[in-house]
């Protein structure tokens, strides 16, 4: 191929106005999404909207944050936190009950932003790289299709499928034929991201996509992510189990519980220091290789309560070291607090009623050090 890097990337740049909002704009706002799936005799129900009284499944539960241009927002939270629910209401391919969501300062399916035109600027990539892709497609056609569909005439889509190819380290000339069962599944993973890229997105949304990955292979890939997210000008949503990765990579970070926000402001404050004690017992379940810098505090302790039937008052007192009878009837509200960043937790609100306050963090974990890249092997 004859064109230069930017050459190529312009050609990948739709037609679109970009950073409508300027900089200081959130690329996107979700204000109180909900989204509560209904249960008939204990199982999935047909997705209607839940009829007023009906047994629902809590996932998201009233959520509201931004996610900053340019920014890698990291999202953490045990299993059926809401993490992925949030994902996929961040891209719309669920529907919200309620709750709004603004992209660069429009309302998404508006007439501003037509849900056509907001679907080609968000891409997600998901943990499973096999089932992501048609077995039927070669990789090249898989990474095609999507520009295709949107009416990218036939040369154009294979050129761009070719270029993203070579930029995610796969050799067109011996990759661009083969079929998904024929790569490894880092290699597929790497035409996921291609494929992710193709329509040139502003946010990407990466659930758990290096989750499955061996250590070594998970590296490559996450350096990948970050040369890519230069080159193309991009925003993640980050989304993982690997509190060391999130250290690593984002910028801010956004903790989830039973559906709901608890925490969220800049990575290493939070991690530092962190205000919300379900954030403090979940950083201490992180496993360090370093014996120097382990932590004595005890991690969570239990399951987390059914989605179906939270508790009263703040949903994380059954586990909670530092609950008072207060917490059980009162529900802690997301507010800035002086930990400089918003917390929902009575114990880091002056006006919540709250006994206590939270004690220093643990000097293990406080001194953990900042750069990781050994303990991820980057
Ligand atoms: N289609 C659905 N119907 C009913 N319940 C659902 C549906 N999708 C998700 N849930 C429930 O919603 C809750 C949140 O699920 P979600 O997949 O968002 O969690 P998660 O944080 O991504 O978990 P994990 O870390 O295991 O991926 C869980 O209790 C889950 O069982
Ligand atoms: S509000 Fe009470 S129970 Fe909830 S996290 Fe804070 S101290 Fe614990
Ligand atoms: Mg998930």
């Amino acid at each position: 191929m004859s064109a230069t890097v930017t050459e190529e990337t312009a050609m990948l740049q739709p037609e679109l106005d970009r950073d409508i909002g300027g900089p200081a704009q959130p690329l996107v706002i979700a204000r109180d999404l909900v989204k509560h799936f209904p249960l008939k005799n204990g199982m999935p129900a047909l997705p209607w909207r839940p009829k007023a009284g009906g047994t629902v499944v809590r996932a998201v539960d009233g959520i509201s944050f931004e996610v900053r241009k340019g920014e890698t927002l990291g999202v953490v939270g045990e299993s059926g936190c809401g993490k992925s629910t949030t994902a996929r209401l961040l891209m719309q391919l669920l529907r919200q009950d309620t709750g709004e969501l603004i992209f660069d300062a429009q309302g998404v399916g508006s007439h501003q932003l037509p849900m056509k035109r907001f679907r080609s600027q968000v891409q997600m990539v998901f943990q499973d790289s096999y089932s992501s892709l048609n077995p039927r497609l070669t990789i090249e056609e898989s990474i095609a299709f999507t520009p295709r569909v949107h009416g990218v005439p036939a040369r154009e889509a294979t050129e761009r499928a070719r270029y993203l190819l070579s930029r995610v380290g796969l050799e067109p000339a011996r990759f661009a034929g083969r079929y998904p069962h024929e790569l490894s599944g880092g290699q597929r993973q790497r035409v996921n991201i291609a494929r992710a890229l193709v329509l040139r997105p502003r946010l990407v949304i990466l659930d758990e996509a290096v989750s499955a990955l061996d250590k070594s292979v998970e590296a490559q890939v996450l350096n990948l992510l970050m040369d890519l997210k230069a080159e193309f000008d991009l925003t993640y949503v980050f989304i993982s189990h690997d509190l060391n990765v999130v250290r690593y990579l984002c910028d801010r970070v956004m903790v989830m519980y039973l559906g709901k926000v608890v925490e969220i402001g800049d990575t290493e404050a939070i991690y530092r220091n962190p205000a919300h004690p379900y954030t403090r017992a979940l950083l201490a379940s992180m496993p360090s290789m370093d014996p120097d810098h382990r932590t004595e505090t005890a991690p969570l302790a239990g399951d987390p309560p059914n989605p179906i039937d939270p508790p009263p008052g703040c949903s994380f007192h059954p586990r909670c070291a530092f609950a008072e009878p207060v917490c059980t009837r009162r529900m802690p509200v997301l507010t800035d607090t002086v930990a400089g960043h918003p917390v929902a937790c009575l114990m880091a609100d002056p006006a919540g009623g709250h006994g206590q306050r939270m004690p220093p963090m643990p000097h293990a974990l406080t001194q953990r050090p900042v750069d990781l890249s050994q303990e991820i092997c980057l």
